[in-house]
């Protein structure tokens, strides 16, 4: 949902932040631009990806001198994608320019006031009322104009400023929007994430909600809403720069396929003692699990389908009762949350708005929060009692794949950990299962062998005008990622079924050589499912099955066979993601689709 850069130091801004917003194209990408201050605030802007906006930059033989600058790539709320709907916005008299990221709730409030004082508009967006408001608040002193300015708006915001009457200063703010600030050798930054700047420095504050920065080529000012000056620590990145490049891939989605069994590796192993789960540095006791009484667990997306796998898994291991809901209906639906109950927030970015909101509704009921969560310090991470990280790595794909694996594989460590203190499982059951759970890394990396036969069955496949996608239990909660899977990134309609729900309708859809994707993982269900593949079979579909090694004999019944390594089948959907991920990347490159950067999507969904 919208990345913004900016900078200030001693070389030409421009490139660093075009650099920048290629690293944070994955947040948007409909339109780009940048401005930098050289005798007044020079912007240019595009409706396209940031090609485009360099495009023009040379097209238009720019000289940009600027030493100071702002940058942004969109994701479009307010307005269609457009030049002038583009990022950076100024006030009227040229004085203020602004990137935003987020949504101002009370704009239309705000633009009647402001019109009212006489003030014209041209774009449709919420944020260029944001740069007429900050020039009606101006008062020469840039902290105090975002002061009073943030005291005026509503919503989430991660804002960047530049004044030409400070034409050494950004100021910057960040509420319910991810914002950091980079620190350099007499140059300094902001972004919306670490890999836009991870080429320039290792150094980084974390800003929280409404804390404010100066910034200037040779010092970084925090400020509080009082103008009271904050000290903060300084957060070193260690990971290495080519985790956020794509290492001669085609594409991110495949080096994040690729790398799935070193994120489960390290986001599991640590954690396996050798008849136990430790869950370091969390505060939820053995005692605290004893008198658990029901888990919510809330997410969006394909956290939401982690969960859906969480809550088979956990209800199986611990017998603890476990809820699941989508973060933007649980936000709203004024959910029961009881006092010994806890919530389970599942997020990649740990930035999803809705998410956010459903957390802090849950802490307003005075429940627990324990989060699963790929990016360290980010808000959900830094609200939570709780935060158990998946060691995934940056996910830079808009369409997750180790950011899913590793959030199942937390959801695993969990219902272990509870069964084992609701004394549901047994010292030697655990030493079983935890050798089970040892070997889902080598299982998943055991999968990407399939990678060519599914890159020719992709070409058969590609055309399909629909896709549906069945299992029962574990296996239906795998399908929905499955199918989420191939649809956003092929534009292939699809949709996950419940096998035995099919017949009650939607059976309807299947005619000769429609495509069903059927997973068989489950041995007490595997007979039933068997069934169900007869069912789609008679209407016509071609259908490719999964099922677990030994099980041949859905050869009988389905076209094409992946098996899966024989192993805990709880664990099964860690196994069967892998085939579906590759077959729904090939599908898409084979229709030349834009893998990295579906239409219509951004990763990090901080609107609602
Ligand atoms: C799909 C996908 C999304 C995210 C969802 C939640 O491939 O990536 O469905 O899973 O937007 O995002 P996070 O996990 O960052 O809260």
């Amino acid at each position: 949902m919208c990345g913004i850069v900016g900078y200030v130091g001693l070389e030409q801004a421009a490139p660093v932040l075009l650099q920048g917003l290629g690293k944070l194209e994955y947040r948007g990408y409909d339109s780009a631009g940048i401005a930098v201050y050289q005798n007044g605030i020079f912007t240019i802007k595009t409706k396209g990806r940031l090609t485009d906006l360099k495009e023009k930059i040379k097209k238009e033989d720019i000289t940009l001198s600027g030493k100071i600058g702002i940058g942004h790539t969109r994701w479009a709320t307010h307005g269609a994608p457009s030049d002038v709907n583009s990022h950076p916005h100024s006030s009227e008299n040229g004085r203020i320019s602004v990137v935003h990221n987020g949504i101002i709730e009370n704009y239309m409030e705000l633009k009647e006031m402001l019109l009212k004082k006489g003030r014209k508009f041209v774009s449709e967006t919420d944020t260029e009322i944001i740069a007429q408001l900050f020039d009606d608040c101006y008062n020469g002193d840039m902290v105090e104009t975002m002061i009073e300015v943030i005291g005026k708006i509503r919503g989430a915001y991660a804002l960047g400023v530049l004044c030409t009457e400070h034409p050494d200063q950004i100021v910057a703010v960040r509420k319910d929007s991810p914002l950091l600030v980079g620190l350099g050798e007499k140059e300094n930054y902001i972004a919306s994430d670490i890999p836009a700047l991870l080429e320039y420095t290792r150094d980084y504050y974390l800003l929280e909600d409404n804390e404010i920065v100066l910034l200037k080529q040779n010092s970084v000012t925090l400020f509080d809403l009082n103008k009271k000056e904050i000290k903060k620590e300084v957060f070193h990145v260690t990971w290495d720069v080519s985790a956020a490049e794509k290492d001669g891939y085609d594409y991110f989605m495949m080096k994040e396929i690729v790398e799935q069994p070193e994120g489960l590796r390290k986001t599991i192993f640590p954690r396996l003692k050798e008849q136990a789960i430790q869950l370091d540095h969390i505060s939820l006791t053995q005692q605290d699990v004893k008198n658990i009484n029901k888990i919510h667990i809330v997410a969006c997306g394909s956290a939401w389908h982690a969960s859906i796998v969480g809550k088979y898994v956990i209800e199986k291991v611990s017998r603890i009762p476990v809820e699941v809901d989508l973060a933007s209906e649980f936000r709203y639906r004024n959910p029961i949350l009881q006092k010994n109950d806890l919530c389970i927030i599942v997020s990649q970015s740990g930035e999803t708005a809705d998410t956010l909101a459903a957390l802090r509704e849950a802490k307003k009921h005075g429940v627990r929060v324990l989060s699963i969560v790929n990016v360290v310090g980010s808000s959900i991470a830094r609200e939570s009692d709780d935060v158990l990280y998946t060691w995934a790595g940056p996910e830079i794909a808009v369409a997750t794949t180790k950011g899913y694996s590793t959030q199942l594989s937390v959801m695993y460590l969990l219902a272990l950990y509870f069964g084992a203190a609701k004394e549901h499982i047994g010292k030697e059951e655990m030493a079983k299962y935890i050798q089970d759970l040892k070997k889902v890394p080598e299982d998943v990396e055991s999968l990407l062998s399939l990678e060519e036969r599914i890159k020719t069955l992709a070409k058969e496949y590609a055309q399909s005008k629909d896709v549906f996608v069945i299992g029962r239990g574990i296996d239906y909660a795998a399908a929905m990622e499955g199918s989420l899977k191939l649809k956003e990134i092929s534009y292939i309609h699809s949709e996950a079924y419940a096998a035995g729900e099919l017949k009650h309708g939607t059976i309807s859809l299947i005619e000769d050589g429609t495509l069903v994707v059927a997973i068989a993982t489950q041995e007490a269900l595997f007979e039933k499912l068997v069934s169900n593949i007869k069912e789609v079979k008679a209407r016509g579909a071609r259908v490719i099955a999964m099922a677990v090694e030994g099980n041949d004999d859905i050869e009988k019944v389905a076209d094409e066979v992946f098996y899966i390594p024989k192993t805990n089948e709880l664990f099964s959907a860690s196994s069967t993601v892998v085939p579906m991920q590759l077959l729904a990347y090939y599908i898409a490159v084979e229709r030349g689709c834009d893998v990295d950067k579906p239409r219509n999507l951004a990763k990090s969904v901080t609107v609602e």
